[in-house]
């Protein structure tokens, strides 16, 4: 099934939120339908990015301060947008990302300390206009999501952003909140302490809502500015 222009959905939230499992179950049921989807992720998501991505999580980039990390994520975000998530919407394909720039507003903007305007350049440089349809934000007490992500890479040790303080995630839970309150046509808040199946239903069905109107010609919706 091909949609005269794509759907672009972001999943955003804390560590261990269940962003990465409800990202594959909608994929599968999308695809299952006859939707032509394509799964990525932050940072990373295109060759450039996935290079800059190691730099990021292994702390290396750590040392030279919250503006240099911030920066290099927007150069990644902007690689990953026009090699990856533009061309993949002009197609029509449903694309669904692993974390975008809420996450940048998030963990380099508020728990950063970085000044709004330069995470709002950063921001605006590396979308170029490919803002989300939808954003679903998976919220949860930092505290169940921390452990949830313990658990699973039991064997790993944290990356540079899973080792800070619960009071940290705790702040990241609130920004996430304060994003989707002052952005309600886009981002929705899906409370990530139930059972998987019961959100992936709702996550379903907040998605379906979308699909209809693609079909109808009109303006484009996520590449406004381009
Ligand atoms: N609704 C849920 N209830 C209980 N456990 C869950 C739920 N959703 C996911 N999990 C489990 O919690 C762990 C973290 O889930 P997942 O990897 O999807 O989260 P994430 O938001 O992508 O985390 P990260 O930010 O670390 O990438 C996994 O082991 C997963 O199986
Ligand atoms: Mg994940």
């Amino acid at each position: 099934m091909s949609l005269t222009k794509g759907l672009f959905v972001t999943f955003e939230g804390g560590e261990g939120a269940g962003k990465s499992t409800q990202m594959r179950l909608l994929a599968d049921s999308l695809s299952a339908r006859g939707y032509r989807v394509l799964t990525t992720r932050e940072p990373g998501g295109s060759v450039g990015a996935e290079a800059v991505r190691h730099v990021l999580l292994s702390g290396a980039a750590e040392p030279f301060g919250v503006r240099m990390e911030a920066i290099l994520f927007a150069a990644a975000r902007s690689d990953h947008v026009e090699e990856v998530i533009r061309p993949a919407l002009r197609k029509g394909i449903i694309v669904l990302c692993d974390r975008f720039m809420d996450s940048s507003r998030v963990y380099q903007g508020v728990t950063g300390n970085l000044e709004p305007a330069f995470v709002e350049t950063l921001e605006r440089v590396a979308v170029n206009g490919v803002v989300p349809d939808c954003t679903i934000i998976f919220d949860l007490p930092a505290a169940v999501g921390l452990e949830r992500a313990r658990r699973r890479a039991a064997n790993d040790s944290p990356d540079r952003f899973e080792k800070e303080q619960l009071e940290t995630h705790e702040k990241r839970r609130e920004a996430f909140l304060d994003i989707a309150e002052a952005d309600p046509e886009r981002c929705r808040v899906v409370d990530a302490t139930r059972p998987p199946d019961v959100i992936a239903a709702e996550v379903r069905e907040l998605i379906e809502a979308l699909l209809p109107r693609l079909g109808e010609p009109g303006p484009p919706n996520a590449e406004a500015a381009s």
